[in-house]
């Protein structure tokens, strides 16, 4: 097998000069099935497939400018070049650009800030198309999310509005891995978020992920987990059925960080209050509120549920972030 990573390059249009600058837009998004582990780190292939909905208006824009230097503006601020995340993006970045090409980068999130939501999927999914826009390239989605996955897994999925699947694939060079839109937004699905801390995480998604894969006895149960549970997400988005959806979707969640708390040294992202909000929402359910919740390598809760239970979950947690889910402009 020749090298995958060359390959894909093989398969990108001449880089043309013709434009200066470039802009784009991509949405973030929220696993309903979630990815949890990879196959093989450097081309960030999954161990299983996984679901997601696109956060509409909530991701990233992004503008590039050719310039004499690589720089980086994140939401107004000049990233150092020794920092992490710039040393990440540019490195994305060389895979893909002409290699004699420097960027101005300029980054703005526009998912709230205490939704603790600032993801690397919508910057990675928005840097491929804001380089095909620079370019002037128009690739096939496929190509589209397998570039965007070898920046961040999730990615894969942000090159799409509404739900959205990654196949896992099986091939080694990564070809067959890629996201496909399932069905469009449900206008009536709701994602709340319940921010517990907006402090920086103790372990990355990346690390941890790969400490599951490694060391927790109960990871082998997780392909099985999402073979049952990735099926009926699916089909409860294709029969917006509320309630499959919910009660997999939660599943799916728990089980994940049960494989991470399982992990050496544990993955314990929960934090006192995730417990608290966790507790409130199954009374709530108990009470006959159709809501449930999950959530990712973090302490925050995202709560899913329809425009019904709006106001009576804005009751109950007044400080719950609605994140709409109809595309951008
Ligand atoms: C818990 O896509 O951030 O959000 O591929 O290592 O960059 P890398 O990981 P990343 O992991 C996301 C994990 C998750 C679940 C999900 O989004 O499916």
């Amino acid at each position: 097998m020749s090298d995958p990573i060359r390959h894909l390059q093989s398969l990108l249009p001449p880089h043309n000069t013709r434009h200066e600058s470039a802009t784009a837009y991509a949405p973030a998004n929220i696993a309903l099935c979630k990815y949890w582990g990879k196959r093989d780190s450097r081309l960030k292939l999954p161990v299983t497939g996984s679901l997601s909905v696109s956060l509409g208006a909530h991701g990233t824009r992004m503008t590039l400018r050719r310039a004499e230097a690589d720089t980086l503006v994140l939401n107004g601020e000049a990233v150092d070049p020794g920092t992490a995340t710039f040393r990440r993006l540019f490195a994305f970045l060389d895979l893909i650009r002409d290699p004699a090409h420097r960027l101005t980068i300029n980054s703005h999130n526009t998912i709230p800030i205490a939704a603790g939501l600032a993801s690397s999927a919508s910057a990675f999914a928005c840097a491929v198309k804001a380089l095909e826009a620079l370019y002037g390239w128009d690739l096939p989605p496929q190509l589209r999310s397998i570039l965007a996955r070898l920046g961040s897994g999730s990615a894969s999925r942000s090159v799409f509005d509404g739900f959205v699947e990654w196949h896992a694939g099986s091939a080694p060079d990564g070809m067959d891995s890629f996201a496909e839109p399932v069905a469009p937004v449900w206008p009536e699905f709701r994602i709340g978020i319940l921010t517990v801390s907006e402090a920086p995480k103790p372990v990355g998604s990346t690390e941890a992920m790969e400490r599951t894969v490694r060391t927790a006895p109960l990871y082998t149960a997780w392909p099985a987990q999402v073979a049952h549970d990735l099926p009926r997400i699916r089909q409860a988005v294709l029969d917006r059925d509320f309630e499959t959806l919910g009660q997999t979707a939660e599943h799916n969640a728990l089980a994940m960080h049960a494989t991470m708390i399982a992990s050496w040294p544990p993955v314990i992202y929960w934090l006192p209050e995730t417990t608290d909000h966790l507790h409130a929402v199954h009374r709530l359910r108990a009470e006959g509120l159709p809501v449930y919740a999950t959530l990712d390598a973090g302490p925050n809760l995202k709560l899913l549920y329809t425009a019904e239970a709006g106001n009576d979950l804005k009751a109950a947690f007044p400080q719950l972030i609605q994140i709409e889910h109809t595309p951008a402009p």
